[in-house]
């Protein structure tokens, strides 16, 4: 893969000593500069411990969801399917509860800081394939829940009650929820990829933002 040269001269340039400095530590230098000139209330260079939170719980229980869902979904029935069928249910179950209360905190919480070397339309591609990511979680999970006929138990804990009786409709809705799980699958990798070109092709710790 070509690096593009504008964004190599952009990222990299010397200081007085000789030294090499990156666009974002001389950033981060400005930065502390007009920090210490104006108030501290300047952004972050990383997410806030509970945007980050959140975010690897849903990373790690939607991999795990999708990755025995699919192997579900080729293995016939018998007692290790409905048994994996279930713990499915219920650990999906726990995104259920924690995506309300996502969904409040990306709207209240502080953006960090934007990244350095990123124009305008790559804030936007990024903002939203973000937007679709949480778009496609609400459907995956809506439509996860309502297929589920005549309900299910949380862990063996609670009796969760599910609205639809096995029919059509639930079919129907399965549909929706295998799509949904598709198009998070390929948004998951879209989000990936975009994630390693930034980290070891433009060389921006892009990681680091979310750590
Ligand atoms: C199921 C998997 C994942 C989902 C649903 C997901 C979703 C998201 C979303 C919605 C954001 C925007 C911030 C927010 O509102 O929370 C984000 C940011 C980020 N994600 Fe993921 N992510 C996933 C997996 C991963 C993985 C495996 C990595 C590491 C390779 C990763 C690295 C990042 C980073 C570094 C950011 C910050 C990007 C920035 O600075 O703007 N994500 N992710
Ligand atoms: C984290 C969110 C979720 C992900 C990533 C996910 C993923 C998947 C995948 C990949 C499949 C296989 C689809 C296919 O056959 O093509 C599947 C099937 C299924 N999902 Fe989900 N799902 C999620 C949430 C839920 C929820 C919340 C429920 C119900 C409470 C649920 C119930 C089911 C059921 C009953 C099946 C049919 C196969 C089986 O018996 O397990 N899913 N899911």
């Amino acid at each position: 893969m070509s690096v593009n040269p504008m964004l190599q001269a952009a990222t990299h340039s010397r200081d007085h000593s000789g030294h090499f400095r990156s666009t974002a530590e001389q950033h981060d230098r400005l930065g502390e500069r007009s920090a210490s000139r104006s108030s501290n209330a300047r952004p972050a260079d990383r997410y806030d411990g509970l945007t980050r939170f959140f975010h690897w719980v849903f990373a790690a229980v939607i991999i795990y969801a999708s990755v025995v869902g699919y192997a579900l979904a080729h293995t016939a029935g018998g007692a290790v399917h409905d048994f994996l069928s279930r713990l499915n249910m219920s650990v999906s179950t726990v995104l259920i509860l924690l995506f309300p209360l996502r969904l409040i905190w990306k709207f209240v919480r502080a953006e960090p800081r934007a990244l350095p070397v990123a124009s305008a339309w790559q804030r936007s591609l990024a903002s939203g394939v973000h937007n679709l990511i949480y778009l496609t979680i609400f459907t995956v999970l809506a439509s996860g829940f309502l297929m589920v006929p005549n309900g299910y138990s949380f862990f063996g804990v609670v009796e969760i009650h599910t609205p639809f009786a096995k029919g059509a409709l639930t079919e129907h809705i399965f549909a929706v929820h295998r799509a949904s799980c598709a198009l998070l699958a390929g948004l998951i990798v879209l989000h990936v990829l975009a994630v390693v070109k930034h980290q070891l092709i433009a060389r921006i710790n892009v990681l680091g933002r979310m750590l």
